[in-house]
């Protein structure tokens, strides 16, 4: 059986059988056939009553969650409660603990950087700033990796206050080196306090801010200290559509296939994970509790190409 639009479709029973010719051509497929919602049972009094109840009406064995760390976070409560469940990964922003990898991350950074490619053309002929702001919520990844791949000059993440003042210099030095500056920033990256305007963000029903804006305010402050034309480009959700690489593809069937086989041999409570080549399983308890960040060190690798 498969639930429409997440939670919302488990709270309300709304659901569909999915056997073989459902789901079959759906590999070159992004998105999901199954619709997507931000409903957090947990939200409403009965919410966790009203999933259980669900499950027993219909005769389920177990539910299996895929999703990121909102979804993963109610699937851990729910464990938590008694339900049989196992976690799936599934996020662009590759931010799950517990798992070297999310599926629809590599696809994520695929179109942000072929975006970065094209960027670089008029970077070049305009001599401009070209400011790419990618999504990841409250970590860099997709910026970190995008960036890299793209040969950015500067990327800027949420993990590490970013200095108004140090970017700017690395954006003179590009063009010293009569080389136009592509500068990557991660929606969640933050200046140094009080260093240049911000404004906050409304937030959504999980209570996370709905991140989007800080390209524009760069662009903004950047041409004003530097003198250079800057121009913004929000890849926003061009970078959760379309065909997924063919890694994701493979991630995703391998993860559905050791979630079923993890059902069978009667687990609960864990989220199967990639762990090298391997797919394992963590508990969602250990998934869910934090999130995974670049570390400084991976920082530091891509820092030693800024300027
Ligand atoms: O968690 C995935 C993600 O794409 C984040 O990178 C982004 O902040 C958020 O979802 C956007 O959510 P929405 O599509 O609801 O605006």
């Amino acid at each position: 059986m498969g639930f429409r639009d997440g939670w919302r479709g488990v709270l309300d029973g709304d659901c569909a059988p999915l056997d073989v010719s459902d789901v079959r051509g759906i590999l070159p497929r992004g998105g999901t056939i199954l619709g997507s919602s931000r409903t957090n049972p947990y939200n409403s009094e009965d919410g966790e009553h009203r999933v259980v109840q669900t499950v027993e009406q219909l005769g389920l064995d177990a539910l299996i969650a895929i999703g990121g760390e909102d979804t993963l976070g109610v699937a851990t409560r729910l464990s938590a409660a008694g339900l049989p469940i196992i976690g799936v990964p599934k996020t662009i922003d590759n931010d799950l603990n517990g798992t070297d990898y999310t599926f629809g991350f590599d696809t994520a950074v695929t179109i942000a950087t072929e975006a970065i490619d094209r960027l670089h053309t008029t970077a070049e002929s305009h001599h401009r700033v070209l400011i790419v702001e990618v999504m990841g919520r409250y970590s860099g990844w997709i910026a970190l990796h995008s960036g890299m791949a793209g040969g950015a000059n500067v990327i800027l993440i949420p993990e590490k206050p970013f200095s108004i003042e140090e970017v700017c210099g690395f954006i003179e030095r590009r063009f010293a080196s009569q080389y136009a500056p592509i500068v990557v920033v991660a929606e969640g990256a933050l200046p140094i306090e009080g260093t240049m305007p911000t404004r906050p963000h409304e937030v959504d029903a999980f209570g996370h801010e709905r991140l989007v804006g800080i390209g524009t305010f760069l662009e903004e402050e950047i041409a004003r200290r530097t003198g250079k034309e800057a121009r913004a480009t929000v890849l926003g959700h061009v970078q959760r559509g379309g065909t997924p690489t063919a890694f994701d593809r493979v991630l995703a069937t391998r993860f559905g296939l050791h979630a079923v086989d993890a059902l069978h041999d009667g687990h609960s409570g864990q989220m199967v994970a990639l762990h090298g080549t391997a797919i394992e399983l963590v508990p969602l308890t250990e998934a869910t509790a934090v999130l995974k960040l670049v570390s400084p060190e991976l920082l530091a690798e891509a820092e030693v190409f800024f300027g």
